[in-house]
């Protein structure tokens, strides 16, 4: 059982976005939007609604418009109170009042341990801290690092998100293997890096959400100075170093996850959130009720 709170997310958001060319050759990724919101504000919103205030950003070149949509806007706010659009001034407002913000900048893309490594002077000794990737959108009844923060709470180890892919997208993801140890939440074995569909030892992937602890950071901080000039340091290799001698557990979460790192994910992400949306839902069903009379045309 564990006492030691998290108060910390750590959120690496310094990639390219490559996949998303050109709508992020001058803007960050994580600033797409599902139907009103940026992809990030939902990560932060998981965050917060996890208990979790203290929020750093490990940025990078080109990713300014994030700090500038955390903060206030003045002179927007400004022209919104000449018109008197007061609920709009209150709802951007909120935005930069949900968490403590702060900014690291990871000087040259390393891998995403690398990344983590760049808050790490952050976290002190003996704290834990959860850290959130910026693709990875759940809803939730319960927010997803909650449902993980409750796990570390039982078991005072660290903790990584898990869900069931595909075989034939093992090869996307960190993929473990591991022992049930009660609905839903798995001691785990072993872990390995995107593994070929032939090797993957399950179906059961990581995806970005990680509870880790002072330790991981220092096996993070101790590889990085191993390693041979640009070699990647990702997250996988610190957990499978400390899996060596300590536990780490699984926890397949309850909730429907949407990939925002890919177009595919985002569009489902975005009309799954427009049917819940509540301007849009009911023009945007009577849209897709329309749609789906001309697909069965098209699709037989
Ligand atoms: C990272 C991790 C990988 C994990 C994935 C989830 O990979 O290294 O283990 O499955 O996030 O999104 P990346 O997406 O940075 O290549």
């Amino acid at each position: 059982m564990s006492n030691t709170k998290i108060t910390k997310v750590i959120m690496p958001v310094a990639g390219f976005g490559t996949r998303f060319l050109p709508a992020t050759k001058c803007q960050p990724k994580e600033m797409l939007t599902i139907v009103d919101k940026p992809v990030i504000h939902f990560l932060v919103e998981e965050a917060v609604n996890s208990g979790i205030k203290d929020i750093t950003f490990v940025t990078g070149r080109g990713k300014r418009a994030i700090e500038d949509y955390f903060d206030y806007a003045v002179e927007l706010e400004q022209v919104l109170s000449i018109s008197g659009k007061r609920d709009l001034i209150s709802s951007i407002r909120q935005v930069s009042e949900m968490g403590r913000f702060t900014y690291v900048r990871q000087k040259e893309a390393h891998g995403n341990g690398d990344a983590i490594l760049s808050a790490a002077h952050l976290i002190h000794r003996g704290e834990p801290c959860a850290v959130l990737f910026g693709d990875d959108v759940v809803d939730s009844e319960i927010p997803a690092l909650k449902q993980m923060i409750s796990v570390f709470e039982k078991y005072g180890d660290p903790v990584v998100a898990l869900e069931e892919v595909p075989h034939n997208k093992t090869n996307l993801y960190g993929i473990v293997s591991g022992k049930e140890v009660e609905k839903n939440v798995f001691q785990i074995n072993s872990i390995v890096e995107k593994p070929s569909v032939k090797n993957a030892p399950s179906n059961l992937a990581v995806v970005g959400k990680y509870i880790i602890n002072y330790e991981i950071l220092s096996i993070l901080k101790r590889l990085r100075q191993n390693f041979s000039e640009g070699r990647e340091l990702g997250i996988t290799d610190a957990l499978k170093i400390y899996l060596k001698d300590k536990p780490i557990y699984g926890l397949k979460f309850t909730g429907k996850r949407f990939d925002c790192g890919s177009k595919i994910g985002l569009l489902e992400a975005t009309v799954h959130f427009a049917l819940k949306h509540k301007e849009v839902n009911q023009e945007f069903k009577a849209f897709l009720k329309k749609l789906s009379k001309k697909l069965k045309y098209f699709l037989t």
